[in-house]
């Protein structure tokens, strides 16, 4: 689908986000020829800078996170003529009317403001873009998670924000739904006939889902203390990952249709506060470690305090109460610093109902469908097959096994590249409602208030470790075992 010519204007332009995945993202699509010759992007930041040192500043964080076989050619510095820069106070008036100075040439262009900021400035930054004039009626406003930090700062967020843009022109962005392999799970289970007459409690015994990164938090120590892993990541993507799975087919990819049906789960999920948070969750911080075959410092070190309670890692049983999925556990599970990087979600099928072959063939084991979103997307469908030979029957189990790379040897966008496209596209399929973020606060608030109340503390784990071994517990309990390696 072609792109309209637009403006894109970055507020927090020479931050970490614009410079790891903002700025990337845009050259790759240059790069790949989507982008239109009118393309212009606009970087704001509260530093005096001038639009040299910008595009300095620019060309190092392209060169630093874009393969050089990408940057080596006249590319790079075609795409770097699209950038401007202005200094503007996000909140003050300082610079305002120099950045509608700066837009007023691109009035014919779809406008585009991205909020790559501290989410305490979105209302100060919307109010004064209403201000000053630009907020048009079709201009578009794209912000980044932490959207609140509870149910009611998630309200008065989005209230600052509705004051100025009506929900059709927001773009709430998780960066999770942009990934290829979460579009693909929708794909998986709406463009083939073979899994939804299974896909419900009585073909499918339960559900895994783990994001697990073997990064610590390292620089991002400050932010991430405020947060935790339970706002950091399970209220955005681990509940998005989850209503994707659970929801029921849309009657179409319509951006309403798909985001009615999650906010369904959402309201359908079982709550878990004081009464049962003890034994539905368990929450953990890391200590020192290994990762990568080196020694690394536990959280408290890296954040240079040794009071904070905050979680690092977060094991949970969440129950959607529907009739589709009512009894069917869906264990969810995130952390920093854990064995290795890997995100998975693991559908486990019921066992056959009775086996014909005698014990000594082999032990049947239940089908299982494995989604792998990162790293070496693809999908496995784990069966039970015959073992070759002639000597009778010996029973395995085996992936029927589907690697993106090996499958279709195309570089896999980054989600950046799709969701910024998107929002120039006017398409927010891929965008949280308003709504739904909302809806997902308020199942977590209860737990966050639980673990406060109960005054229930991290339990410690060692960097590089599957986590704390209550997690293991969580789920061994209930007869099943976490799935870690695919089989
Ligand atoms: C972000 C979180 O939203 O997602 C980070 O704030 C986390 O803490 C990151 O590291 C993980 O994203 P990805 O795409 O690397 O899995």
């Amino acid at each position: 689908i072609p792109v309209a010519p637009f403006v894109l204007t970055v507020f927090g332009a020479t931050g970490d986000l614009a410079r790891r995945k903002l700025l990337p993202a845009l050259f790759h699509r240059d790069f790949a020829g989507q982008l239109p010759p009118e393309a212009t992007i606009i970087g704001v930041a509260r530093g005096a800078m001038t639009r040299e040192e910008f595009v300095s500043l620019a060309r190092a964080a392209i060169v630093e996170h874009v393969p050089a076989s990408e940057t080596a050619g006249p590319e790079l510095d075609r795409f770097l003529t699209r950038l401007n820069y202005v200094t503007a106070d996000a909140e003050g008036d300082d610079g305002w009317a120099d950045l509608a100075a700066a837009i007023s040439p691109c009035a014919d262009r779809i406008q585009v403001y991205y909020l790559a900021t501290a989410p305490h400035l979105f209302g100060p930054i919307c109010e004064r873009l209403g201000n000053f004039g630009l907020a048009r009626n079709d201009s578009r406003v794209v912000i980044e998670k932490p959207i609140g930090k509870d149910l009611a700062s998630a309200i008065r967020l989005n209230a600052a924000i509705g004051k100025v843009f009506p929900e059709e022109r927001v773009y709430r962005i998780d960066h999770y739904l942009g990934k290829e392999t979460v579009q693909n799970l929708m794909a998986l289970r709406f463009a083939n006939a073979l899994f939804e007459p299974l896909w419900n409690a009585a073909h499918i015994d339960h559900v895994q889902i783990t994001v697990a990164e073997s990064l610590g938090v390292e620089e991002r120590a400050g932010y991430y203390d405020t947060a935790g892993a339970m706002r950091d990541m399970v209220q955005n993507h681990l509940l998005q990952l989850l209503c994707l799975v659970a929801m029921e087919p849309p009657p179409s990819l319509d951006a309403d249709a798909v985001r009615d049906e999650k906010l369904k789960v959402l309201r359908a999920l079982k709550p878990i506060d004081e009464r049962n948070a003890a034994s539905l969750t368990v929450r953990g911080q890391y200590r020192a470690g290994a990762s990568a075959g080196g020694a690394v410092s536990g959280y408290l070190d890296e954040l240079g305090s040794n009071l904070s309670q905050t979680e690092t890692f977060v094991a949970l049983k969440a129950e959607v109460a529907n009739w589709r999925w009512a009894g069917v556990p869906f264990y969810l599970r995130i952390g920093k610093r854990l064995a290795t990087r890997v995100s998975e979600i693991v559908v486990g099928f019921r066992p056959v109902p009775h086996s014909a072959f005698s014990e000594q063939v082999g032990q049947i084991r239940p089908n299982r469908l494995v989604i792998r979103l990162q790293p070496d997307e693809g999908v496995k469908l784990w069966l039970m097959i015959k073992d070759p030979g002639p000597g009778g029957i010996r029973l395995s189990h085996v992936p029927l096994d589907m690697s993106f790379a090996e499958a279709f040897k195309v570089r896999n966008p980054d989600a950046y590249e799709r969701l910024i496209l998107d929002v120039v596209r006017g398409n927010q399929t891929l965008f949280m409602r308003r709504d739904e973020v909302e809806a997902a606060w308020r199942w977590v608030d209860p737990i966050l208030e639980a673990w406060r109340n109960l005054n229930e503390q991290p339990r410690p784990y060692t960097a590089g470790t599957w986590g704390p071994s209550a997690s293991i517990a969580l789920i061994e309990r209930d007869g099943r075992t976490w799935q870690e390696d695919g089989a």
